[in-house]
């Protein structure tokens, strides 16, 4: 067999992986995938629990979304986006804003999620220098926040982890406390929780103190995937944004892991009953086959880009709005407005189960929580923990000898499938999750 993983080591640099990491946990060489499987070289089949990097909402190769790539590379394969348009683009920003019931007004594609951030983030600091107000220039995110790796959108992480090696090079944003709900339940989420933390205070005193100066608030609402699953409850959201919103703060929703069904709800905010100016989607948008991302805009912006040349909006990425992946994300949606409120609330149900039963089987489970199709355990050595203290590669390595794909964050393993998965593998996911907890940790 054609050795591709000698020829990787040594042709490749792989994303998010220290080289070291390589000798526990080498990539493995996938020749297909289906559904939640992917199919390795070997001939082995692999549960896909985390959904690619939480990209994959309908399983892999969903056939309305092959069948319209396909239908789209035979028409027209890229056009640049500024000076032409066509069908699927048009088709992809009528449909997101008709499922935004009128809260948006126009979308802005963009290729990466990191992109998406950087338009909105962009827009609002110009749009308030171009509406009389200069001094609003200022970004403010959440502690324990991810918003992407490019130089705008890292500075508004609120994990040192991200930014340390790049410190001097970031615009500083004013970071806000954020409350943990450990055990939250999907159940909890349409109530007041997290209103009432102490963070919560603090987060609206500082927003408060700082208005002046602030362009935008960007949030992940209701779970901050990166930063360890951490849920700060539907009151919290609520709260915040209307507080940020009623200073003249332009509230921007990083859905672009939350969003598009992953909560239950097509948009997240939506738990919260608040509206917000903008909202970043992205890799669940295509279907989770090709790089798409979008902004969607209130009308509030427009006016402040009309007028002189100069003050068009200057952002462009060469492939944004390409045909093959806009078709892709037309077809996506629709599937998602079809399942969303039957099947995917099933699927939420199921988890909810699944969770407990990993819960009751594992004394080393110390909290577990669910918003939507996102379930997250808090680990703790039980009666063992491996030599190096890495608990998280002992269990991605634990789990994949089980034929399931974990990646946990930290001491905190979490679940992200499709947002539909069949019994069949949600009881491996189970299984595979108690063996490998129990293999690690005891
Ligand atoms: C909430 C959130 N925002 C932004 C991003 C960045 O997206 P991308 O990796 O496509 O640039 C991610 C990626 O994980 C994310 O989870």
């Amino acid at each position: 067999m054609d050795d591709l993983i000698a020829r990787d080591a040594a042709a490749l640099w792989h994303p998010a992986t220290h080289f070291d990491d390589l000798a526990v946990c080498p990539p493995i060489a996938i020749a297909g995938a289906l559904g939640p499987w992917l199919h390795t070289v070997g001939g082995e089949r692999i549960l896909d629990a985390i959904a690619s990097w939480w990209t994959s909402p309908h399983g892999h190769r969903h056939p309305a979304v092959v069948e319209a790539i396909h239908r789209q590379v035979d028409v027209l394969d890229h056009v640049m986006f500024a000076g032409f348009t066509h069908r699927p683009a048009v088709e992809l920003a009528e449909g997101l804003l008709a499922a935004s019931h009128g809260a948006f007004a126009r979308v802005f594609f963009a290729d990466s999620g990191s992109d998406a951030i950087e338009v909105a983030l962009k827009l609002s600091l110009q749009f308030h220098q171009q509406s009389g107000a200069p001094s609003r220039r200022r970004i403010a995110a959440l502690a324990h926040g991810y918003h992407g790796e490019t130089l705008g959108a890292l500075a508004a992480c609120g994990s040192s982890l991200y930014r340390a090696p790049f410190a001097d090079l970031l615009h500083g944003a004013l970071f806000l406390p954020t409350p943990a709900l450990p055990r939250h339940r999907h159940d909890d989420l349409g109530t007041a929780a997290g209103a009432d933390t102490p963070e919560c205070d603090a987060a609206i005193a500082l927003l408060t103190a700082h208005a002046d100066t602030l362009a935008a608030l960007v949030v992940e609402p209701l779970v901050q995937c990166a930063g360890q699953m951490r849920m700060n409850g539907s009151g919290f959201l609520a709260r915040l944004v209307s507080h940020a919103r009623s200073l003249g703060v332009i509230v921007i929703a990083d859905e672009i892991a939350v969003g598009l069904g992953r909560t239950g709800k097509m948009f997240a905010h939506e738990w919260s009953g608040i509206g917000v100016d903008a909202m970043c989607l992205g890799k669940g948008l295509s279907g989770g086959a090709l790089p798409l991302s979008a902004v969607l805009l209130s009308a509030q912006f427009e006016p402040a880009f009309r007028g002189a040349v100069t003050q068009a909006f200057a952002h462009s990425h060469t492939f944004c709005g390409n045909p093959i992946a806009t078709a892709a994300g037309v077809a996506s949606l629709a599937v998602l407005t079809e399942r969303l409120g039957t099947t995917i609330d099933g699927s939420i149900a199921a988890l909810d189960a699944a969770r407990a039963a990993v819960d009751t089987a594992c004394p080393a489970v110390e909290a577990s929580r669910q918003t939507g199709s996102i379930v997250a355990f808090d680990l703790r050595p039980h009666s063992r923990q491996p030599s190096d203290g890495r608990i998280g590669l002992a269990l991605r390595a634990a789990a994949l000898s089980r034929g399931v794909l974990l990646r946990p964050l930290g001491d905190t393993l979490y679940w992200m499938p499709p947002l539909v998965l069949p019994d069949e593998a949600i009881a491996l996911m189970v299984d595979a999750t108690i063996g490998a907890i129990d293999e690690v940790l005891g």
